[in-house]
């Protein structure tokens, strides 16, 4: 071996016993670190995890909200095609159906309150929201719009 050949193996050792305790270091250093996490004040850890929560998680609750707070008169004739149609659209099991103006005559003259009350919680061959699971508001705007069309 040369005298250069000696001076760069003596060199590689040192560079390896060098990254060998930094690597020493690093798992002690982690070992704590992580320690001190399971000893963490859970209203800590709490908070941590709903910053750290995706984005898009937080937004959803938002998201709905709004979509249910516009749900009134341009979703209503969706919402009654996906959820009313099926009976209300054909006359099934004796529904009135949507504009025939002579089946609605006698039901609007209920009152609205009434015609809720029945959408919402059922009544006789109407099933509790026509059998969805619709929100409250939305089975409302949707009685508005067959309303609408049954004057
Ligand atoms: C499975 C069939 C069916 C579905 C689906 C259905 N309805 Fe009905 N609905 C009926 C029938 C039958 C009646 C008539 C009940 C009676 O007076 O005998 C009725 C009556 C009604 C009335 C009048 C109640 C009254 O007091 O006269 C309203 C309002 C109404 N439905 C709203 C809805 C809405 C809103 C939906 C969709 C969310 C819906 N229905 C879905 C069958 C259905």
């Amino acid at each position: 071996m040369s005298q250069e050949d000696s001076v760069i193996v003596r060199n590689l050792w040192r560079v390896s016993a060098a990254l060998f305790v930094l690597m020493l270091v690093i798992v002690v250093t982690a070992r704590s670190v992580s320690a001190a996490e399971d000893k963490m004040d859970p209203r800590v850890a709490a908070s941590i995890n709903e910053r750290l929560a995706p984005l898009g998680q937080v937004r959803t609750g938002k998201i709905e909200a709004t979509a249910s707070a516009s749900a009134g008169k341009a979703d209503a004739k969706g919402a009654f095609q996906a959820n009313c149609f099926a009976c209300h659209g054909t006359g099934a099991a004796g529904a009135p159906k949507l504009g025939d103006k002579a089946a609605w005559k006698a039901r609007i003259a209920q009152g609205k309150p009434t015609l809720y009350g029945h959408a919402i919680k059922g009544f006789k061959g109407m099933p509790p929201k026509g059998g969805s699971s619709l929100d409250d508001d939305t089975v409302k705007a949707i009685v508005d719009y067959m309303v609408s069309q049954g004057k």
